[in-house]
């Protein structure tokens, strides 16, 4: 069997005439296949206005620089999460205050949250972990009476849904990523959006160092365009070649969900045998697109969370361990504090191979080295499992 990564993006032929044709036309900055992608993106998610720019980590970035948050103001954030989280409140002179999270969810909840909350908390940031919808409503009830902006960090959750509606959709402001991990990809980007049309704008001209008129429109006009510098912003744009990708992408949604999806049933179906096993799963109130597949080994699993690892890469699978935990991170020392929950999930848990094109062969390997380890056996793995 060929080596088997954690995840492989689902992208070919298409993205390349796409990407070939944006670079056939000579435009290829920001421009008209970037418009066309957020309109095609908003649309899909059903929100208001999107704003694409270079990363998620420059969506969270621009999030709070739009939600007015600075110098002497708290954020909560999980510690559980990809850094950017944490780092994008850095950016803004902001500290972040990290709660611990629900095991079964990996995400915040109200009762970790509310313990964070000080007259100086200014906003909390959401993050949908490994595409599994948080309690947003909930949170945002809890937040939006003491006039605290809930933030959507939802970078892994494209094509998931919460009571009935895509994830994002009931946002102030909400953050996407397109980096190869995710289920759509742009190589690298991000999108923000947002139902308010005067916070998009301003997310426009944040995203290209604060203009009032974008290079898009004074290359359009007829008229020499002076344009003028509202605040200081960024180079966090998106180009044009990426937004074609996107758009291919964007087609493949449906398809990507429903393949992850069947993929992680498969999964936790030849995995249920393993007593005391957690497996990521929907949350009652929506669905994930599974972004990333977790196991949390019990306590007692009879091999170390790093030796399973190490039994997986022999036989050439690559898995990795589980979500990061900035708060354990040389670059938020200081920042300490007892994350009971967090510090479990970081320590026993493992993201298995889960990409469109991955085989039940494939799948059968992954599972039959977790099955010989909980039997305690060293050898059986190596001949792989029928499928169940
Ligand atoms: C929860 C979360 N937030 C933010 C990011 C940053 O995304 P990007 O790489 O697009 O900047 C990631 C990326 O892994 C993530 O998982």
């Amino acid at each position: 069997m060929a080596d088997d990564p954690v995840m492989r993006p689902w992208i070919g032929t298409e993205e390349a005439a796409a990407a070939a044709a944006a670079v056939s036309s000579g435009w290829v900055a920001q421009g008209p296949r970037v418009a066309e992608f957020e309109k095609a993106f908003a649309a899909a998610i059903g929100a208001g206005y999107a704003v694409a720019v270079s990363s998620c980590t420059a969506a969270l970035h621009l999030a709070l620089v739009a939600a007015e948050i600075g110098s002497g103001d708290e954020v909560v954030v999980p510690s559980l999460s990809f850094i950017a989280t944490a780092n994008a409140v850095r950016y803004v002179g902001a500290m972040p205050v990290f709660a611990d999270v629900d095991e079964a969810t990996q995400n915040l909840t109200t009762a970790t949250v509310e313990p964070c909350l000080t007259g100086r908390t200014r906003a909390v940031i959401l993050v949908d972990q490994a595409g599994v919808p948080a309690a947003f409503d909930a949170i945002q009830a809890l937040c939006a009476p003491r006039g605290i902006t809930v933030v959507e960090d939802a970078a892994c959750a494209i094509g998931s849904v919460y009571q009935g509606r895509p994830v994002g959709a009931g946002a102030e402001l909400a953050a996407f990523s397109f980096h190869p991990r995710k289920l759509l990809t742009t190589g690298e980007g991000g999108m923000l959006v947002t139902p308010d049309e005067e916070v998009a704008a301003r997310l426009r001209r944040l995203r290209e160092h604060g203009m009032d008129v974008s290079g898009a429109q004074r290359h359009a006009s007829r008229q020499p365009v002076i344009e003028r510098y509202t605040e200081v912003g960024f180079n966090y744009r998106m180009t044009d070649v990426q937004a074609a990708i996107g758009l291919v992408q964007l087609g493949k949604l449906d398809r990507l969900v429903a393949r992850r999806r069947s993929l992680a049933q498969r999964y936790q179906t030849m995995l249920a045998g393993i007593p005391g096993l957690r497996t990521i799963t929907d949350p009652e109130y929506g669905t994930t697109n599974y972004q990333s597949f977790w196991v949390l080994l019990p306590d007692g699993f009879p091999v170390s969370r790093n030796e399973l690892l190490r039994r997986l890469a022999e036989v050439g699978v690559s898995a990795r361990r589980g979500i990061m935990a900035a708060h354990l991170e040389p670059a938020y020392v200081g920042h300490s504090t007892r994350l009971p929950v967090t510090e479990r999930l970081t320590a026993s848990s493992v993201i298995l191979p889960l990409f469109h094109d991955l085989t039940e062969e494939e799948q059968n390997l992954v599972v039959s080295v977790i099955l010989s380890a909980a039997t305690g056996s060293a050898k059986s793995f190596m001949s792989p499992v029928s499928s169940r």
